[in-house]
């Protein structure tokens, strides 16, 4: 089985610390590492837009001394000649030794890894996961906190939309003593597949409806932007836009030992004001995302293996209901779901339907 990181669900507690700690090591001395990945090509295929995850990826490979190709508008390729996502990556993968890739459909990355020969990272798959934001927000964790559990975390924003809150419960979830609050219109609150995830673990959360009743409980809180994007209409944007802003008077509530994430790109939800507080590491988060990819890169590289089976994979014809799931769009796929309970499990996108 191949290497590809879809999910960090599937790297046991050991990987992620091995992880965490290469890329404490690579900041400490980069000089070390600046050609552990010579001769090696990445490859970052970018179905939609990307700041920081695009560029950390490339400089994370330029740094190890490797190489990169790739493209940040499908449009340049062959996509734009109607090529599938299937004969896309059995080329790529022909070329480059690692690929990252993001979509805006949700379960393109599994689909990918499903006809590719190297090893697929998901960089973001629509509104479904963000695995690699999650590595960078627990590295920044581990070195902004300390500690990595027996924290009060505060999800503010686009809870329903938002891949990276998605991501980061799935993994924080499993450290002892986390306690999620959750912030957000109850239009814009967590999908249903991830309660059960905190409810499974049995990990606290709560929803609270302010920040400002948020705010002296947090020990760290994740700022997100609302993903106008992934809303059907602008009116229904409009309608969330600008409700939870984090300015000085309502940081002035919190702990003196609160740290303040957002995975940015920012719009409105953080007043400039406060970017010079200490307690607001969200520049830093984006540097420590940079190491973050480096030292996945170079264990995926090295053979590092973090797949493992989720459980027996059934196929249902009826397909995924769920029409921002890629087993639509690319049809081939097929089309596979865990069984568990009276619910079958899109092995693709996790959307859940009844039996
Ligand atoms: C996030 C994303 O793409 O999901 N950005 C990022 O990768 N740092 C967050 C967002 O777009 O809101």
């Amino acid at each position: 089985m191949l290497n590809h990181i879809i999910d960090l669900e599937l790297l046991s507690f050991s990987d992620l610390q091995e992880i965490i700690q290469l890329a404490g090591k690579i900041m400490k001395n980069p000089k070390k590492y600046s050609e552990a990945c010579k001769g090696k090509i990445l490859a970052t295929l970018f179905y939609e837009p990307s700041t920081r995850t695009q560029m950390s990826f490339q400089t994370a490979m330029l740094r190890l001394g490797g190489s990169v190709i790739g493209f940040d508008d499908p449009m340049n390729s062959s996509v734009a000649k109607g090529e599938s996502l299937k004969d896309t990556i059995k080329i790529m993968s022909g070329y480059a030794d690692i690929i990252a890739m993001r979509h805006p459909l949700e379960g393109s990355a599994k689909g990918a890894s499903l006809y590719s020969s190297v090893p697929v990272i998901n960089a973001g798959d629509g509104g479904h996961l963000h695995p690699t934001q999650t590595l960078t927000d627990v590295v920044t964790l581990h070195n902004e906190k300390g500690r990595l559990n027996h924290l009060n975390i505060g999800l503010c924003g686009d809870l329903k939309n938002g891949r990276t809150v998605h991501s980061l419960i799935k993994t924080m979830s499993h450290f002892e003593g986390n306690k999620f609050i959750l912030i957000s219109t109850p239009e814009l609150g967590v999908p249903k597949y991830i309660k059960d995830i905190m409810d499974e673990q049995g990990c606290e959360y709560v929803e609270i409806p302010t920040l400002q009743e948020a705010m002296p409980l947090l020990d760290v809180l994740y700022m997100t932007r609302i993903q106008r994007e992934r809303f059907a209409s602008e009116e229904e944007y409009l309608a969330q836009k600008g409700v939870f802003v984090l300015d000085a008077q309502k940081l002035s509530l919190g702990k003196e030992s609160l740290k303040v994430l957002h995975p940015l790109p920012r719009v409105d939800e953080i007043d400039v004001e406060v970017d010079d507080d200490p307690r607001c590491v969200y520049f830093k988060q984006a540097v420590y995302g940079m190491y973050a990819r480096m030292a996945l890169i170079l264990l995926t590289l090295e053979g590092a293996k973090y797949s493992y089976a989720k459980g027996k994979v059934i196929i249902d014809e009826t397909g995924c209901p769920n029409p921002k799931c890629i087993t639509h769009t690319e049809g081939y796929m097929p089309k596979e779901f865990r069984k568990k309970g009276n619910v079958l499990i899109c092995e693709y996108c996790d959307f859940q339907k009844e039996l």
